[in-house]
């Protein structure tokens, strides 16, 4: 199987699991919407989760759980991302932004739901012991929260309206925690999971998830609407703070490259069981998605 049909036969699997999962709830607008958020994305997020666990040598439906966790959390922050308030957009993954298509109030309790949508779905006893899943649970909390994508987003607001253009170390961790950390945690689950060590993943993890951050702000310069399903040339006119508007373009793409590079030398310990996770790399710094 090629990397990308693994990517989409791992997508479907996560989004059989977000759909069941949300079959029976209440009839309402407010599940209509979460339904909505949660279709479509490449998941891959979901997919270091499924990869990292095969790569251990479990079984997808032993980590398929956490895999829709980390994509409804990640649609909770895209709901809430594109709010008025917040980047005020009109289209997510090609589709009218949940806002757009029902209101305010409904995004903001879509994504709500959808948050703790996410920590009831790591309480699944499949995923492991009662410790395990305490593991899970606590991992997704540190990095979803005021340590982790919250700070990241609140940064990245404030750097709208800062006096001064960030620092390059201000940036790193503005980004480290509003897509870095979220891409950890789904990095490190599958290790959690099998009881293994999670540190080479960790590392290959905190590269990654600054790549895939470079790589979202040049799409936003770069990219084409019909491909992205979101607006681009948004960031500049936002005041952003980017590894774009500081390095440009080239210097963003370098750096992107080096951290690639890192990403995959962490996973030196795993030899050729680390291939798909190498290819999920070389991915997000070579996608137009
Ligand atoms: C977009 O994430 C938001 C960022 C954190 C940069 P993705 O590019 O993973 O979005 P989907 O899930 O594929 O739509
Ligand atoms: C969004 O970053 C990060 C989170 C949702 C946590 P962006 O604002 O750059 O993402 P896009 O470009 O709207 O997808
Ligand atoms: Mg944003
Ligand atoms: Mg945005
Ligand atoms: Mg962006």
């Amino acid at each position: 199987m090629s990397f990308s049909e693994r990517l989409k036969a791992d997508a479907a699997l996560i989004e059989a699991r977000l759909q069941a999962v949300l079959a029976d709830r209440a009839d309402q607008p407010v599940t209509h919407a979460m339904r909505y958020a949660v279709q479509g994305g490449k998941r891959l997020r979901g997919f270091l989760v499924l990869e990292g666990a095969r790569m251990l040598g479990l079984p997808e439906d032993r980590a398929i759980s956490a895999a829709a966790a980390v994509e409804a959390l990640h649609a909770y922050s895209l709901v809430h991302d594109d709010l008025p308030c917040m980047d005020d957009d009109d289209l997510r993954r090609g589709q009218p932004t949940v806002h757009r298509k029902w209101d305010d109030a409904t995004a903001v309790l879509a994504g709500d739901a959808l948050q703790t949508l996410a920590f009831e779905l790591l309480c699944d006893p499949a995923l492991g012991s009662g410790e395990v899943r305490v593991a899970l649970v606590a991992g997704l909390a540190r990095a979803s929260g005021i340590d982790g994508m919250v700070l990241g987003q609140a940064l990245d607001i404030a750097a709208e309206t800062a006096s001064r253009p960030l620092t390059l170390e201000q940036i790193t961790a503005l980004q480290a925690g509003k897509t870095g950390a979220l891409i950890g945690f789904a990095a490190e689950a599958g290790a959690l999971i099998a009881g293994a060590d999670p540190a080479p993943l960790r590392r290959y993890a905190a590269a990654l998830g600054l790549a895939f951050q470079i790589a979202d702000d040049i799409l936003d310069v770069t990219g084409d609407e019909a491909k992205t399903g979101k607006r681009v040339k948004k960031d500049a006119q936002a005041g952003k703070a980017t590894f774009v508007s500081l390095l440009g373009l080239d210097g963003a793409r370098a750096r992107a490259a080096e951290l690639i590079a890192e990403a995959e030398a962490a996973l030196d310990p795993y030899g050729a069981r680390a291939l798909n996770l190498i290819e999920a790399a070389r991915f997000v710094i070579a996608r137009e998605t």
